[in-house]
C-alpha cells in the first residue's frame, strides 16, 4: 500500500462489482490515520486526506489530529479569523489555489477545510478557524476557498457538518437547534458552498444536532445535503466521529477516518450477511469512495512543486487585506517612516499567527511585526517586552515599557491572546485579554496617549481601553507572514479593508448565546435562535463596542445613486462609491434587508450581498451587488419549504452593520404559499385571503350585531385570532358552519 497517491498505480476500469464483499468495506475506511485503503488486487490506490484548513498539514512520521507530532514544512496562510475579515472572495480563490499546489507538492488528494460553522458565542475555542458569526459571508467565502482550492484538481473537505459551535462536550453534545435557525443560520453557509462550489469531500462533525450523532443522521446526510441539495461528492467522519458504523453508514455516512483497524469493517460485513444492512448501500459508498479515489488521482501531478517565496508574499497580501483598523483618531496611523515610534509587547517579537490543534501548520517562514517595522521605519526603533513570552509580568518589564512609552512619540502596544487560552478541543472561559496585559495597557497608555494598540487574537476580545488610545489595530491570527502584514498597514504601505466578520460586544454577557452556553448534559440549546450575531444586538439594541462589517480605512468613501431593482433572480443593488480622500483605497459595500410588516420574525436586518471595490484617490466606482432571490427565503415550517414573503423590502447599503448610508425601498413578489384555509383559521388569516376574505367581511360588516367586529378597529383586533369554526359555531352569527365550509372549500380550490 502507498502512503501517498501514487497516480500510476491507478486502475481508473475497476468498478464496485470487481470488489468482494470484504473489500467494499475495507474501502470505506482509513488504512492509517491519513490515508484510504487501496486494493492492489484491482489496482485501486491509497489517497491521502490531511488537514487543513489554512495550510498543508502532513505529518512526516507519526499521526495525530491535536497538532501535536511534527509535520512537513508548509505555507501557513491566515487562519480563517483573518481570511473571513477579508471579505474579499477573488483573493480566498487564490489561497484556495495556492493550499492545492501545496497540497499537489505533498501528494495530498484532499485537504480538510474550509471550516464555515457559525461563530455562535465568541467563547468558542475554534472560532479562529471559523469565517463568520454570519452564514452569507461563511458561505460566500467558503466557495471561494473551495473554488480554488480544486481549480488545482484537490478536493475540499467541508466541515465540520454541521452545528459544531463549541468544543465542550464537542464528541457528544447534542445541540439543540430549532427549525428557522437551523436551516437560516446552522446549514445556509453549507448550502451554499455545497450547490455553488461542489466540494469533493464533506466532513461530519462530532457532536449530535438535535439529539442524532451528525455521523449518522440519514436527516442531515441524505435528506438534505444529497436529496435537497444535491450534494454528488463523499462524507467523511471528522477523525473519530463514528458512533455506530452500520447506522452511518445507512445514513449516508461513506468514509470512517481515521482507520478503524478493520474492527468496523467486519462489522459492515457481517452485517450485509445477516441482512441488516442492504449490500447496495455499501456499494453506494463504496462507489463514491472509488469516486474520491479517481478524481483525486487525475489531479495528481508527479512533478509537482510551488513557489515558497511567491506563497509567503502572497500569504502578507492576505493577512494584510485581512487586518480591520477599528479606531483610528486624529490620523494616527499611518505613521510616516521615520517618525518617532518604539514598540511594546512580546507578541511583536514572539508572534501568535495561528491557532492550536488539527490546524497547527509547520510554516515555510515566520515573520515577526518588530523586525518588519524596523525595516521599514528607516529609524532606531526600540523595542520594551512589557510582558514574557509565557504571559508573566514583573515590574522590571513593566517599567522598561513605561519608560520606552515615555520616549516615543507614537506606542505600538501589541497584546494578544496567548495560545494556552485559545485552540481546538476547549473553549474560552471569557472574552479578556490577560490581566497583566490590561495593566500594562494603563501604565503604557497614561505614560503615552499616543498609543497604537495592534492585537493578535483567534476570537474576539473586550477592548477595555477603546476609547482611550490613538488606534487599534485587529490583526487577529495573521499566518506566518501576518508580522509584515502588519508593518504594510502600520506604515500605510497597504491602505487596510478588512471589515469585522463577528460583533466584538462590549461585554461577554451581551452576546446572544451567553445564557445557554456550552449547555449541560450533553446538550446546548440554541435559545436566542435566529438571532447570532449582529442579528441578536440590532433585535435587542445593544450598543457594541465595534459593529458586524465595521473597519476603517486610511481614505474616506462617499455613496451615491443607491438603486435597487427587483429582477425575477433576485435585487441588483447598484450604488456609487467615491473615494474622498487622497489615498486609493476599497471599500466594502454591504447590502443588507429587511422585510417590514412581515408575517414572520425576522432580524432588523441581514446580510444580503457585498462587495469589495477597489476605487483610485479621487475617483468613483458603481458598486453591484446582486442579492439572490434565494437568498431573502425564509424557512417556512409549515411548507417545509424556503420561501420568498412578498411585500416592500428595505434594502439597506452601507459601510457597516450600523452605519447604513442609504435605504432603498424595494417592492418584491413574493412565492405562494397560501396555506389551505381550514376551521382552525383565524379571522385574521381568512380575512387576508383573497378569496374568502372579503366575503367573510363583507357578511360580518352587514349584520347589525357583529357589525362592530369589523369596523371597530379594537374589536377586530380582539377578534382576529379567533379560529373562524368557533365564531361560526356561536349563537347569532351571520354565517354559520356549513356557510364557513363551502367558503373555505372554495377559497382553497382558488374559487
Ligand atoms: C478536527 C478536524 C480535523 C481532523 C483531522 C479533528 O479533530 O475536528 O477539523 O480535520 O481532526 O485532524
Amino acid at each position: 500500500m502507498t502512503d501517498t497517491l501514487t497516480p500510476a498505480a491507478a486502475n481508473g476500469d475497476a468498478t464496485v462489482a470487481d470488489l468482494t464483499l470484504e473489500e467494499k468495506a475495507s474501502l470505506t475506511s482509513g488504512a492509517s490515520f491519513w490515508t484510504t485503503k487501496a486494493i492492489d488486487r484491482v489496482g485501486i490506490p491509497s489517497i491521502m486526506l490531511t488537514d487543513g484548513p489554512h495550510g498543508v498539514r502532513k505529518q512526516r512520521a507519526g499521526a495525530d489530529h491535536l497538532g501535536i507530532g511534527d509535520s512537513v514544512p508548509a505555507t501557513c496562510f491566515p487562519p480563517a479569523v483573518a481570511l473571513g475579515s477579508s471579505f474579499d472572495p477573488a483573493l480566498l480563490e487564490r489561497v484556495g489555489a495556492a493550499l492545492g499546489a501545496e497540497s499537489l507538492a505533498e501528494g495530498v488528494g484532499v485537504l480538510l477545510g474550509p471550516g464555515i460553522n457559525i461563530k455562535r458565542s465568541p467563547l468558542c475555542g475554534r472560532n479562529f478557524e471559523y469565517l463568520s458569526e454570519d452564514p452569507l459571508v461563511s458561505g460566500v467565502m467558503g466557495a471561494a476557498l473551495v473554488r480554488g482550492l480544486q481549480s488545482q484538481g484537490v478536493g475540499a473537505s467541508l466541515k465540520h457538518f454541521a452545528a459544531n459551535n463549541q468544543e465542550a462536550d464537542r464528541m457528544r453534545v447534542s445541540a439543540d437547534i430549532d427549525e428557522r435557525p437551523l436551516r437560516e443560520i446552522y446549514l445556509r453557509g453549507f448550502q451554499r458552498v455545497v450547490q455553488d462550489a461542489k466540494p469533493w469531500t464533506v466532513m461530519c462533525s462530532y457532536n449530535r444536532l438535535n439529539g442524532v450523532y451528525t455521523s449518522e443522521d440519514p436527516w442531515l446526510l441524505t435528506t438534505v445535503l444529497r436529496d435537497e441539495w444535491g450534494f454528488e461528492g463523499l462524507v467523511v467522519s471528522d477523525w473519530g466521529a463514528v458512533n455506530e458504523r452500520v447506522t452511518g453508514l445507512v445514513a449516508g455516512l461513506d468514509l470512517e477516518m481515521p482507520s478503524s483497524g478493520g474492527r468496523t469493517d467486519a462489522q459492515l460485513v457481517a452485517a450485509v450477511r445477516t441482512g441488516e444492512l442492504d449490500e447496495s448501500a455499501l456499494d453506494l459508498a463504496a462507489q463514491r469512495n472509488l469516486d474520491l479515489v479517481r478524481k483525486a488521482v487525475a489531479g495528481a501531478r508527479a512533478d509537482a512543486s510551488y513557489d515558497v517565496d511567491a506563497h509567503h508574499a502572497l500569504a502578507r497580501e492576505v493577512a494584510a487585506a485581512s487586518i480591520v483598523l477599528l479606531r483610528n483618531e486624529g490620523g494616527a496611523l499611518p505613521l510616516a517612516p521615520g517618525a518617532s515610534v518604539a514598540v511594546v509587547g512580546e507578541l511583536a517579537r514572539t508572534p501568535r499567527y495561528q491557532g492550536a490543534g488539527s490546524s497547527l501548520i509547520n510554516p515555510t517562514k515566520l515573520d515577526d511585526a518588530l523586525t518588519e517595522i524596523r525595516a521599514i521605519a528607516g529609524a532606531d526603533v526600540p523595542f520594551a517586552a512589557g510582558y514574557a513570552a509565557d504571559g508573566t509580568v514583573d515590574d522590571g518589564l513593566v517599567d522598561e515599557a513605561v519608560a520606552a512609552a515615555s520616549a516615543a512619540g507614537t506606542v505600538l502596544l501589541f497584546l494578544g491572546v496567548p495560545a494556552e487560552l485559545e485552540s481546538e478541543g476547549f473553549d474560552r472561559d471569557d472574552i479578556e485579554l490577560p490581566a497583566a496585559q490590561l495593566e500594562l495597557a494603563e501604565r503604557v497608555i497614561a505614560a503615552n496617549p499616543n498609543t497604537v494598540v495592534v492585537l493578535s487574537n483567534g476570537g474576539v476580545v473586550r477592548l477595555p481601553f477603546a476609547d482611550r488610545v490613538a488606534a487599534i489595530v485587529e490583526g487577529w491570527l495573521l499566518g506566518q507572514a501576518g508580522g509584515g502584514a502588519v508593518a504594510d498597514v502600520l506604515y500605510g504601505r497597504v491602505n487596510p479593508s478588512g471589515r469585522l466578520a463577528e460583533t466584538i460586544p462590549h461585554r461577554l454577557e451581551d452576546s446572544p448565546a451567553f445564557l445557554d452556553f456550552p449547555g449541560e448534559h450533553s446538550h446546548v440549546r440554541y435559545g436566542e435562535g435566529l438571532f447570532v450575531g449582529y442579528r441578536w444586538y440590532d433585535a435587542r439594541a445593544i450598543d457594541v463596542a465595534f459593529p458586524f462589517g465595521h473597519g476603517l480605512s486610511y481614505t474616506s468613501f462617499g455613496y451615491s445613486d443607491a438603486s435597487a431593482e427587483a429582477t425575477v433572480d433576485g435585487i441588483v443593488v447598484r450604488v456609487t462609491v467615491t473615494n474622498t480622500g487622497d489615498r486609493d483605497g476599497a471599500e466594502v459595500v454591504q447590502v443588507y434587508s429587511a422585510l417590514p410588516g412581515s408575517g414572520v420574525v425576522r432580524a432588523p436586518r441581514e446580510l444580503k450581498g457585498f462587495a469589495k471595490v477597489f476605487v483610485p484617490a479621487g475617483e468613483s466606482r458603481v458598486a453591484e451587488v446582486r442579492v439572490r432571490r434565494e437568498d431573502l427565503a425564509y424557512w417556512d415550517t409549515r411548507a417545509d419549504a424556503w420561501i420568498v414573503e412578498g411585500g416592500a423590502y428595505e434594502v439597506s447599503i452601507g459601510a457597516s452593520s450600523r452605519d447604513l448610508r442609504a435605504v432603498v425601498s424595494v417592492e418584491v413578489a413574493g412565492d405562494d404559499v397560501r396555506a389551505p384555509l381550514t376551521m382552525d383559521s383565524s379571522i385574521g388569516e381568512i380575512v387576508a385571503h383573497p378569496v374568502a376574505g372579503p366575503i367573510v367581511m363583507q357578511a360580518l360588516a352587514g349584520d347589525g350585531d357583529t357589525g362592530a367586529l369589523v369596523s371597530d378597529p379594537g374589536m377586530f383586533k380582539m377578534m382576529a385570532s379567533f379560529p373562524i369554526g368557533r365564531l361560526a359555531s356561536f349563537p347569532g352569527m351571520p354565517i354559520g358552519r356549513d356557510d364557513v365550509e363551502q367558503l373555505l372549500a372554495a377559497a382553497n380550490a382558488g374559487a
